[in-house]
């Protein structure tokens, strides 16, 4: 049986070269929950990390390893002191940040973060994280980096943002605030799933750890949950004092330190066989299938959606209904110097959010509704990243679970429309716009 699917001798066959086995040139859907041992010492040696092969796609799969080493490839990830890529594929964007964040903190830590979220990621570090004993400080102003190094606490085991956000788009100081965070002996963890890595690398700018919901860009069909950790390997668990996790023996891991036993890499390794084996987040074959076709065309598809992003932009900073456009391609955001840095001008993303003028907060939200249903060619869904063009009016809906507060400090007001430029033709996006603003008067 093993020898036929060959999974002992093949490599992790990752579709740029043909299967050595098959002669195949695209990744095979390995639908499996286990794999044969050859015999006793085998299974010891794969238990015990001594020899790396497949156990049980819980926490590892030849299809999720292929998504693994093409998305560490992309972001430059390291590779672990066992040869695996420095990444780990899990079943959505939501499971790589709690994943990610579990493996440095535990009940009784603290995080620091950018209040400048998505709504659901806000929900995990102000809900649900203090609820299993980890304190979250969100800095007021994510772009002074006196906040964050005020936050830090004895007890402080990250800091936290995103690299472009959504949806207020604002950039963030990779290297600043990177900087910070090292200075503390802290970890900083990025979000880069509306950047993507075609537009920025943040591993290059100073981040230790990123995190991706590959539902979005990286997939860009919307078929397919996934999400994904990468670790550059930089971070010095040993020198930064605060990491007893990874520098004293794990009693569930056969007292295994992973802090010098394996290296760089240590932290990824660590979320594999400790937290991805507890909590079972695992992305499934066939959903890492559909997403490494979708990474096939991401340098294609972003040219595309920056090209079409910056005409929306412009016809939407020129509207007469728009209050203000938040896209950091606008030369007047205060954003646009540093993603040109950072993304050599390639582009800027394609979220676009906008505040409609209106006289006051009902008038706002009850016209966002409006111009959203009136749109056709534009999906209403609660997703970014697509080939389509999608449209959502987060304060009824992805953010409506915030405060008002809360709303306004992840910059969404009642009149905000937020919308993912898509793929199509820019005549038919602008000319949908168009039947919003009609839709609302004015
Ligand atoms: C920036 C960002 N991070 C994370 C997530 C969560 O990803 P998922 O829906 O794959 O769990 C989203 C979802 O919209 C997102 O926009």
């Amino acid at each position: 049986m093993s020898d036929a699917w060959g999974f002992e001798t093949r490599q992790i066959h990752v579709g740029g070269e043909p299967d050595p086995t098959t002669g195949a040139r695209a990744v095979p859907i390995y639908q499996t929950t286990s794999y044969e041992f050859r015999d006793a010492a085998h299974a010891q040696n794969l238990f015990a990390l001594a020899e790396v092969g497949n156990i049980y796609t819980r926490i590892m799969n030849p299809t999720q390893g292929a998504l693994e080493a093409r998305i560490n490839s992309l972001e430059g990830g390291c590779t672990t002191a066992i040869g695996l890529p420095g990444a780990l594929a899990v079943a959505s964007g939501q499971s790589a940040e709690t994943l990610a964040i579990l493996t440095l903190a535990e009940a009784g830590d603290h995080l620091v973060a950018s209040p400048s979220l998505y709504g659901g990621t806000y929900n995990l570090l102000h809900h649900t994280l203090p609820k299993m004993g980890i304190q979250v400080t969100f800095v007021d102003d994510p772009h002074d980096l006196q906040q964050w190094a005020a936050a830090v606490q004895p007890n402080t085991k990250a800091f936290f943002g995103e690299v472009l956000a959504n949806p207020r788009n604002d950039v963030f100081d990779i290297e600043g605030v990177g900087g910070v965070a090292h200075q503390h002996g802290v970890p900083l963890i990025v979000d880069n799933t509306v950047a993507t890595p075609y537009l920025v690398r943040p591993l290059e700018w100073g981040a230790d750890i990123v995190v991706h919901s590959l539902t979005k860009f990286c997939g860009g069909h919307g078929t397919s949950i996934g999400g994904a950790i990468i670790d550059g390997g930089t971070f010095d668990f040993g020198a930064s004092g605060r990491f007893a996790n990874f520098t004293e023996p794990d009693p569930s891991y056969h007292g295994l330190a992973y802090w010098p036993a394996l290296g760089h890499g240590s932290f990824i390794l660590k979320a594999r066989v400790q937290l991805l084996r507890d909590l079972g987040m695992a992305i499934s074959p066939f959903n890492a299938f559909l997403i490494l076709q979708g990474l096939e065309t991401l340098s294609l598809r972003m040219e595309r959606h920056f090209a079409n992003a910056s005409r929306v932009a412009d016809y939407l900073a020129n509207h007469p209904k728009v209050d203000s456009v938040a896209f950091a391609g606008l030369a007047s955001s205060p954003w646009h110097d540093r993603l040109t840095r950072y993304g050599g001008g390639r582009g800027y993303g394609s979220i676009i959010a906008f505040d409609l003028k209106s006289a006051d907060p009902e008038s706002a939200r009850t016209d966002g509704q409006r111009f959203v249903e009136a749109l056709s060619l534009h999906s209403h869904v609660a997703n970014i990243g697509d080939v389509r063009s999608l449209v959502i009016h987060p304060a009824s809906t992805t953010h409506s679970q915030l405060t008002p507060e809360e709303q306004a400090a992840s910059g969404v007001n009642p009149g905000l429309v937020r919308l993912s430029v898509g793929l199509e033709t820019i005549d038919d996006i602008l000319a949908d716009l168009d039947t919003g603003f009609a839709a609302i008067g004015g």
